[in-house]
């Protein structure tokens, strides 16, 4: 983490709005003693005011309003409500300019470049718990910043205060649309982001929720229909893309935001905790930051750093072990219902060593059900296949016992981390793991006990540094425990960044499934190199076509999601036939694409090795594409509809890759990696190498598209190549035949209430036949001058791989 410059820090005067608003005459109305605040660029401006003891905000660009005038503060209980009779005693503002590098990401260095206004606000007349006044003002400031592309601002409670311990009956900050706008949403819910996306205007939110919740079977912890999750992608009728989020969301609970159709005003609803207490606060301490991204195209909000820029800088010294990983695992055959995570039927309540109350389940002597995946010779055989594919990590789930009895009885010691199944020889799968050079990632599945969590981590943690495992798969499947609490309440927030932490100290990467939605807390730290907390894969074929072209806009704002891409065999009836219908909206294409226009430093190929082997040539892209990006472009993209993103590899993270980062715990180096092996050319015979072949790296892109469940074709300009420079292209595309689309699919129709027109060209043909299998792989040498047209089917996409010849 090294700065590059770290500019000025310094304060500048305030510039006057009446300039502004000579520019600008259409700016939202606000006093005009206002205290304002213009973006770098002078795009943006915000103004802030207290109205009568009230603080409010506004946001415009280039004198439009963005956020009309907004309530500001809380209401607290049993305290004056911090939203009323306060006096404006200070401002202040600042600039910062500095450019850093993140650990693993989208580009190699990232600029973060703000303008600052820093605002004091005082109330009087706070009783203590006598019902005395206290002779102390209650102090709130509210800081923000502003962005070329966007607004942020915190609450801040400084020491000096008559406010030490309080806790926030409701948070009161409003986003006040300034018109009907179109959304991409999932609902408010306290325990899970596993939804669907729907496109709504913001007045349809509640009728649509309703019905969604009159026909949906999952699990649902909704607690209105007027509530939205965030990151809330939104798009005006004037083409302007917004996106209400949090960042650097740390010991306070998740936001949502309620809308009011007739007003549309959004207004902040923070999930409570078993008590009903929206936040526990101590000062001195501040909120998360409530974020307002504003761009002028939606290439920009993909290109926006905005939520990463708010959080802290790395915390972790030592990042050396920190690495990218492309894994496979023993999981798809889990979840599709091919074999099982428990090791015997026999067993309807399990007693784990050491529980209270009686019976201690045997499971020396226990009846294997004969499809227990975690076992020695299937995780050999998936061990085997990556390996001689150049990944990285093999992640096993089933391994531990307690998978007979681990869910939907909110049970507190429901695992322990540390005890393996009687087929699942840990130490002697490492061994044979490592030397192939391939790592184990551990699983924890908590089942939402995070209390029984806590007990064993430690345990756990060092049962993985013992045998070499430097990655844990963790999730929060079920109710959560303390009874009571919900996923994204403050002390549930609060276990998962305990969790992170505690990894770190341990030299652990962790990947939570079923854990708050990120806030950019991968930037301070690094070790947090994927989580879940979105609809993914494993919703098979309920995931509605052109999801995955809205979760770039919306959850990978936070951070990187596990999203398990790499299905080819999208008819699981095919090889489970109870499943049968159940068929994924894609085609092979489109997975391939998604390893380009999804970022994750941690990425799977989650078929199975039987799914792969027909398409080896397909699965090529998989091996070549690397996980770690020097620069990303973000050629063209409209939320629900399609995606084309470019990217160029780091080098210094192959070469660390190639090096044997962290060397494996008996000081094996790890698998010459695919992406390795292409951006250096070296061929598949070759098996071992030192760093000192790590020369003549070609110039290397990648090119992805995804598209909804309209066929399109795009023209992607070369123009960002090297100049003067041949490269060989090599063009997995769907085939003029191919659709992954299944017939009769109601889910079309389902999730948009309209089509909108984009750039690339809908060239849907009739009634096409779900084909999902059907590619077409071409090699053309390419320049800079180049184009390529490409054509994606319905629930399709492509894959480009560009190599200097
Ligand atoms: C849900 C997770 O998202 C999935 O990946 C995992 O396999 C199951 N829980 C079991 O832990
Ligand atoms: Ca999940």
């Amino acid at each position: 983490m090294k700065k590059l410059y770290l500019l000025i820090l310094f304060s500048v005067s305030l510039f006057t709005f009446t300039a502004y608003a000579q520019d600008h005459p259409k700016a939202s109305a606000m006093p005009a003693d206002a205290v304002t605040l213009q973006s770098p660029d002078g795009q943006l401006l915000l103004r802030f005011a207290v109205v009568d003891g009230h603080p409010q905000y506004t946001l415009d660009r280039a004198g439009k309003p963005v956020v009309l005038p907004s309530r500001m503060g809380f209401t607290l209980i049993g305290r004056k409500s911090l939203d009323h009779d306060f006096t404006l005693t200070n401002s202040k503002t600042s600039t910062f300019d500095e450019t850093w590098e993140p650990v693993w990401g989208e580009e190699a260095s990232i600029r973060n470049h703000y303008n600052e206004l820093l605002v004091t606000l005082e109330q009087h007349g706070a009783l203590d718990w006598q019902g005395k006044v206290i002779p102390r003002a209650t102090v709130m400031q509210i800081r923000f910043r502003l962005y070329d592309d966007g607004l942020a601002f915190r609450y801040e409670f400084p020491y000096e205060n008559a406010l030490t311990y309080f806790k926030i009956a409701d948070e009161l900050t409003e986003f006040a649309m300034a018109g009907d706008h179109t959304a991409w949403w999932i609902p408010g819910d306290y325990d899970t982001q596993e939804y669907n996306y729907t496109e709504s205007k913001l007045s349809e939110i509640p009728d649509r929720a309703e019905a969604m919740h009159r026909t949906y079977d999952g699990v649902w912890s909704v607690f209105s229909n007027s509530a939205v999750q965030t990151a809330l992608q939104m798009k005006t009728a004037d083409g302007l893309y917004l996106n209400i989020h949090e960042a650097a969301a740390l010991n306070f609970p998740t936001m949502h935001l309620l809308i009011d159709t007739t007003s549309l005003v959004f207004r902040a609803s923070l999930t409570p905790d078993a008590e009903g207490v929206k936040g526990r606060l101590q000062a001195p301490c501040h909120t998360p930051w409530r974020t307002v991204m504003v761009c002028e195209k939606a290439t920009d909000v993909l290109a926006s750093r905005l939520i990463l820029n708010l959080n802290e800088p790395c915390a972790i010294e030592d990042v050396s072990w920190i690495h990218p990983v492309k894994y496979m695992g023993v999981w798809w055959e889990m979840i599709t219902g091919k074999s099982s995570w428990n090791y015997t039927d026999d067993f309807r309540s399990v007693r784990l060593p050491g529980d209270e109350g009686e019976g201690v389940t045997d499971y020396a002597n226990a009846k294997p059900n004969g499809h227990h995946g975690a076992n020695n010779a299937n995780v050999r055989r998936f061990i085997d296949f990556a390996a001689a594919n150049g990944f990285d990590a093999i992640l096993i789930e089933g391994w531990n016992i307690g998978w007979e009895d681990w869910v939907g009885n909110q049970k507190y010691y429901v695992f322990d981390f540390v005890t393996p199944y009687p087929d699942f020889d840990l130490p002697a799968l490492n061994k044979y793991a490592h030397e192939k050079g391939i790592r184990l990632i551990m699983h924890h599945e908590t089942s939402s006990s995070t209390a029984n969590y806590e007990r064993w981590m430690e345990k756990a943690y060092n049962l993985m540094n013992q045998y070499g495992y430097d990655a844990v798969k963790s999730g929060y499947v079920g109710d959560i425990l303390p009874y009571g609490e919900n996923h994204f309440s403050q002390p549930i927030n609060n276990h998962y960044h305990y969790a992170v932490t505690e990894a770190a100290r341990h030299h652990i990467m962790v990947d939570a499934h079923e854990a708050v939605r990120p806030t950019g807390l991968c930037r301070t730290w690094p070790n947090m190199i994927g989580n879940e907390s979105a609809m993914g894969t494993e919703f098979k074929g309920k995931i509605h076509p052109g999801h995955t072209t809205i979760l770039p806009f919306t959850r990978l704002q936070g951070g990187p999601m596990d999203y398990t891409p790499g299905i080819f065999q999208t008819d699981i009836g095919k090889f489970v036939s109870w499943q049968q219908g159940n068929r994924m909206s894609h085609t092979i294409c489109n997975q391939l694409g998604l390893y380009v226009t999804f970022y994750s430093p941690l990425q799977m190929a989650a078929d199975l090795p039987e799914h792969y082997e027909p398409f080896m040539d397909a699965f090529q892209f998989i091996k070549d594409v690397a996980v770690d990006w020097d620069k990303s472009l973000y050629l063209e993209a409209e939320p629900g509809a399609y995606i084309v993103t470019a990217r160029h590899p780091k080098l210094s993270s192959l070469n660390k890759a190639a090096d044997g980062v962290g060397v494996l715990a008996d000081g094996k180096k790890g698998v010459i990696s695919g992406a390795t092996r292409f951006v250096y050319a070296i061929p598949d015979s070759v098996e071992t190498f030192h760093g000192a072949s790590l020369q003549n790296p070609r110039d290397v892109w990648y090119i992805g598209g995804i598209t909804d469940e309209n066929a399109r074709e795009v023209e992607v300009k070369l123009d960002f190549l090297k100049p003067g420079v041949k490269y060989e292209a090599t063009i997995y595309a769907d085939a003029p035949d191919a659709c992954g689309l299944p017939e009769n699919s109601s889910q079309v129709t389902n999730h948009k209430s309209q089509v909108t027109s984009h750039k690339s060209q809908v060239t849907n043909h009739k009634s096409p036949k779900y084909n999902p299998q059907a590619y077409t792989i071409t090699k053309k040498k390419v320049t800079a001058k180049s184009v390529l047209k490409l054509r994606m089917a319905p629930c399709g996409g492509f894959a480009v791989s560009l190599r200097e010849i």
